[in-house]
C-alpha cells in the first residue's frame, strides 16, 4: 500500500506533458480574442457594444411553451430519437419554403442541416482544405470564420473591400494568379462591418466565379434583419453551381438551439454528410423539431417584425450618437440591417489604445484589427454591436467614447 501511494504522488508531481500530445493542427487554433474581450465585458453594469449576440428579449419566449407542445403532439418520442444526418424531414421541408421566399432554390434533400452555421463553416474546412491551400476572404472578415478553417491550415488571400462591400476587381485579380479552394464572402449586412455588397457587385461577383470555375461560401446570417431599404437576392441565385449557400436561425430565432444550414453542389454536400456523421450524427432533434413548428406555423413570420422593431430604434439610437458626440475626422458605416456599425478614426490612430479607458468607464466595444488576418491592418477602426443594449444606454456609451477619445486616458 505505501509504495502505492508513494508512487502516486511520485506520479502527480510530474504532470504528463500534455503539449507533446497536441496534434500539429490544434497549434493552429488561436484563442479568439474577441471572446477574451467579452469575458471582461460580462461584469455588472457594463454597456457592451462589443458583443455580436441577439438581444435575448428579441427570442419568442412567449411562445416556446406552445412551440413545445405542438412538437411533441406531433411528432412524439420521434423529437427526441437519434436522426437523419442530413437533418429531421420536416425542417428541411420548411427550410425549403422559408429558402424560396429569400431567392434561394433549394429542395428539401438539397439542404443539409447542421449545428449553427458555425457548423457549417467547420465541416467545410475539413472537407475542402489541406495545408497551405488558399482561402480567399474580405479584409475585414468573420472571426468565427478563421477559427473553423484555421485549423486545416489555409493561407488566406485578402481580399480588398470598400464600403460597398467585397470589391469585384479584386476577387478577379486574385482568381487569376491562384487557385482558390474557396472564397468566403458575407455579403449581407457583413460581420464585422455592416456593409452590404450592392445588386451590380453581386452579378459581378457571380460573373467572375463561372467564368473562373471558382466556389463562393456565402454566409448569410444577417438577410432577414433589414430595416430599412430593399432585400437584394443572393449571389447563389446568379451561379447556384459555384456557390454554397450558408444560412441560420441564430437570428430569427434562438442562437442557443443551434440551427443552421447550407444548400450545396451535390458532390460537396455528399462529403459535408460524412463529415457530420463523425462529428455529431447529427443536430439536436429536438432543435431541429422546435424549429420546424417555429417555421410552418407561421410563427417566424409573425415574430420577425417583432426583432426587427427592437433593433431599428437601437440602430437609429447608435447613428445618431455617433453623430452628435464623435469628434471630427471619425467615420462609420450606416448599415440598413444586421448587427453592427464600423467606425474608422483618423489614420495612424490605435483604437486598442481606447479599449482600457473605455472598459473602465463601463463601455467595451471590438478593435478592429482583429478581423483582419494580416497583423497591422485596420488598427483605427472598432466594431460596435447596436442590437444588445437599449436605446438610452447605447447613447451613454458612444457619449463616453466620444469623452476618452477628446480627453485621452
Ligand atoms: C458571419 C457569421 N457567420 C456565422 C455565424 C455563426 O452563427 P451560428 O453558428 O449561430 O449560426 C455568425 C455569428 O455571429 C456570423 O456573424
Amino acid at each position: 500500500v505505501k509504495n502505492h501511494k508513494t508512487h502516486c504522488y511520485a506520479y502527480k508531481e510530474k504532470p504528463m506533458n500534455i503539449d507533446a500530445l497536441l496534434a500539429k493542427r490544434t497549434r493552429n487554433m488561436e484563442t479568439n480574442a474577441i471572446r477574451e474581450i467579452l469575458k471582461v465585458v460580462s461584469r455588472p453594469g457594463m454597456v457592451s457594444l462589443a458583443g455580436g449576440i441577439p438581444a435575448p428579449d428579441s427570442f419568442p419566449m412567449a411562445i416556446i411553451g406552445d412551440l413545445t407542445a405542438a412538437v411533441i403532439a406531433r411528432y412524439g418520442s420521434g423529437a427526441f430519437q437519434y436522426d437523419a444526418t442530413e437533418g429531421f424531414g420536416p425542417l428541411r421541408e420548411a427550410l425549403s419554403g422559408y429558402l424560396a421566399s429569400l431567392d434561394v432554390t433549394a429542395a428539401p434533400g438539397e439542404i443539409l442541416v447542421a449545428s449553427g452555421s458555425q457548423g457549417v463553416l467547420d465541416a467545410l474546412g475539413k472537407v475542402l482544405i489541406s495545408r497551405g491551400d488558399d482561402v480567399a476572404v474580405e479584409a475585414p472578415t468573420y472571426l468565427g470564420a478563421l477559427s473553423a478553417f484555421n485549423p486545416y491550415g489555409p493561407t488566406y488571400l485578402r481580399m480588398d473591400t470598400d464600403e460597398n462591400g467585397l470589391v469585384p476587381e479584386s476577387l478577379e485579380e486574385i482568381l487569376r494568379h491562384h487557385s482558390v479552394k474557396f472564397v468566403y464572402l458575407v455579403p449581407n449586412f457583413q460581420n464585422p462591418t455592416g456593409r452590404t455588397l450592392p445588386l451590380k457587385r453581386r452579378r459581378q461577383i457571380a460573373r467572375i466565379l463561372q467564368e473562373n470555375d471558382a466556389l463562393l461560401v456565402e454566409d448569410d446570417p444577417y438577410r432577414a434583419l433589414r430595416y430599412q431599404g430593399k432585400d437584394l437576392p443572393p449571389i447563389h441565385s446568379m451561379a447556384p453551381d459555384n456557390v454554397i449557400y450558408v444560412g441560420t436561425l441564430s437570428k430569427v430565432f434562438a442562437p442557443g438551439l443551434r440551427i443552421g444550414f447550407c444548400v450545396a453542389p451535390s458532390p460537396i454536400r455528399r462529403w459535408l454528410v460524412r463529415v457530420k456523421q463523425g462529428v455529431d450524427l447529427h443536430t439536436g432533434t429536438f432543435s431541429q423539431a422546435l424549429a420546424a413548428e417555429y417555421i410552418t406555423s407561421g410563427s417566424l413570420g409573425r415574430h420577425l417584425p417583432r426583432i426587427l422593431d427592437l433593433y431599428r430604434p437601437r440602430r437609429q439610437a447608435m447613428l445618431r450618437a455617433l453623430q452628435d458626440h464623435f469628434p471630427p475626422g471619425f467615420a462609420w458605416s450606416r448599415p440598413e440591417g444586421g448587427m453592427f456599425l464600423w467606425v474608422s478614426g483618423p489614420a495612424g490612430m490605435d483604437m486598442e489604445t481606447l479599449y482600457e479607458p473605455c472598459v473602465r468607464r463601463n463601455t467595451a466595444f471590438v478593435p478592429g484589427k482583429y478581423f483582419y488576418t494580416e497583423r497591422g491592418e485596420g488598427v483605427e477602426t472598432m466594431r460596435l454591436n447596436f442590437t444588445m443594449a437599449n436605446g438610452n444606454a447605447i447613447e451613454r456609451a458612444i457619449a463616453t467614447m466620444a469623452e476618452v477619445i477628446r480627453k485621452g486616458v
